[in-house]
């Protein structure tokens, strides 16, 4: 409760003036402990009215997000840690499922118009990244006739997945879980039975229902049953008969998140975004999410948005999407080149190509191949040689002391993909701002890129906060994945 008290808000006002080859940044603080957003500024809680299919998305810590914004307002080094925290753990999940694909390659990896077939069930991914109460964006979607409204994250696991009643009560004896899917409430609810060829669960028995245990190798989270039910997006968008891991989980571990379940965006043969691509018209993405540019503001996720609203928009960039046999559920795009002021880092594109750059919502910061990295930080020290070092926070090594600073000049970063369209960075793309204690200003800067973990296959990644000032458009069908500019308010 402490950390709720209405400390005044210093803002970061950045304002951008862009010069020969990099930009300057004003760093100047402005109290405005007046302008805390009232309930009015939060998204309607209806899923998709009035907006067509765009359903308003909040991070765990806005005053929108189902959590009331606990713990909001943490720009200081703590917040950071934690971020850091929260990304090793996503890289350390992301890394084992890129692992275990490599030491056992999957058959040939779909063609983008066709997914990856088959329903794989969770049953021993790292509980943290597939459980809920660790994302950082949920949105309200409804499940089960009539609806039920839910938070609900979204992820790229290959599986959706939401808590269910009864809620076991378990050892903490805890109370019950007031956010969870009630299928008993449910007119068009079915259990999947052992043996339908959606479910491949290999432990459940004939006779029985397609079963399975929520655990990592040494510890049982829970029960669960894959389901079908109806999954409403908006009035207009409703998936029947959409399956999901329907988890019965021990209170102890899931009475703190947000998010009552994942909705599946992958490749993935019953996800969310095939559904779309099985039941639209050529002309439609799979969908387009918009990531707010900080926790008091909302972004959306728009469900099968049309191509023609963003051809003519001005600043839109367009990257091929390519598979990954790695990971045939997540997004890739082919990312070639990284210029620091318009000069290309000095590395051949085979180094980036091949297998493909991934686009993450639920890590914060970018990581890149160690090689990719060193020489982005090198070129990026050489372009911040004028300002004072500051001491590397965690994996994130490249940080400066601004204090005293009214503004400072930022080089250029520029992104190049296969298909030869280039993408400059805003400074709110790459750079972390933050304090060490709450009541000072904002004098610490840190490059918010850092060195992919070492193992023995290299791979980039982008995290969200690149990707946080666009709405990005999954055209899985036409194989690219559009950047839009300015379109993250909800009207
Ligand atoms: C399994 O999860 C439990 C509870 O979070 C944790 O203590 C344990 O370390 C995990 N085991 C592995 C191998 O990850
Ligand atoms: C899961 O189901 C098994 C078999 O029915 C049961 O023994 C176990 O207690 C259940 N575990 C949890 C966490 O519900
Ligand atoms: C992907 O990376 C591995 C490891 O560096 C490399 O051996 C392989 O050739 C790459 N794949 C492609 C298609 O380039
Ligand atoms: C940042 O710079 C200021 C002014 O030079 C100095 O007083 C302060 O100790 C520095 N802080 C850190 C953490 O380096």
């Amino acid at each position: 409760m402490a950390s709720a008290m209405p400390l005044p808000l210093m803002l970061l006002c950045l304002l951008v003036t862009l010069t020969h080859g990099s930009r300057l940044v004003l760093l100047r603080s402005t109290d405005d402990s007046g302008a805390s957003p009232s309930s009015d500024a939060c998204p309607s809680t209806a899923s998709g009215h009035g907006n067509g299919n765009k359903l308003p998305l909040v991070h765990r810590l806005s005053p929108c997000s189902p959590l009331g914004g606990r713990g909001a307002r943490k720009h200081g080094k703590a917040s950071l840690d934690e971020i850091l925290h929260r990304d090793g753990v996503r890289l350390r999940y992301l890394s084992g499922i890129q692992a275990a694909a490599a030491a056992a390659p999957a058959p040939a990896p779909a063609p983008s118009a066709m997914p990856a077939s088959g329903l794989s069930v969770p049953a021993t991914q790292n509980v943290i990244s597939s459980l809920p109460g660790v994302f950082d964006y949920t949105v309200l979607a409804g499940y089960g006739t009539p609806a039920q409204q839910l938070p609900m994250y979204f992820d790229v696991s290959g599986m959706s997945n939401l808590r269910c009643k009864p809620c076991i009560l378990g050892s903490s004896g805890a109370a019950p879980c007031d956010r969870a899917f009630d299928p008993s409430l449910s007119s068009s609810f079915s259990a999947l039975p052992c043996g339908s060829p959606d479910c491949r669960q290999t432990t459940c028995s004939s006779g029985s229902l397609c079963t399975f245990t929520f655990q990592n190798s040494t510890f049982v989270f829970g029960n669960g049953t894959v389901v079908t039910d109806t999954l409403t997006i908006s009035p207009s968008a409703k998936f029947e008969d959409f399956s999901a891991g329907c988890m019965q989980l021990d209170n102890m571990y899931f009475s703190d998140g947000p998010g009552v379940g994942n909705i599946d965006l992958s490749r993935s043969r019953h996800s969310l975004a095939t559904r779309v691509l099985l039941s639209s018209p050529p002309g439609t993405a799979a969908f387009s999410i918009c990531l707010p540019a900080d926790t008091d503001t909302h972004g959306f996720l728009n469900i099968a948005p049309a191509l023609w609203e963003y051809s003519g928009l001005a600043g839109v960039k367009y990257a091929p999407l390519v598979t990954n046999e790695r990971g045939p559920n997540f997004y890739y795009v082919d990312l070639v080149a990284i210029a620091i002021n318009g000069k290309d880092l000095p590395l051949p594109p085979a180094m980036f190509r091949g297998n493909g750059t991934m686009i993450d919502t639920q890590s914060a910061f970018t990581y890149l191949n160690p090689p990719i990295y060193a020489a982005l930080r090198d070129e990026f020290r050489r372009a911040m040689a004028k300002y004072q070092p500051a001491p590397a926070f965690s994996d994130l090594d490249t940080c400066y002391n601004f204090t005293g600073l009214q503004q400072i000049e930022l080089p250029d970063i520029t992104l190049r993909f296969g298909n030869g369209e280039t993408m400059d960075l805003d400074d709110r793309q790459f750079m972390y701002f933050f304090r060490e204690h709450l009541d000072e200003d904002f004098p610490f800067g840190c490059l918010a890129f850092a060195a992919s973990p070492d193992n023995d296959f290299p791979w980039n990644l982008l995290g969200s906060q690149l990707q946080r000032t666009k709405e990005i458009v999954y055209d899985v069908r036409g194989g690219m994945v559009a950047f839009v500019p300015s379109r993250c308010g909800l009207r």
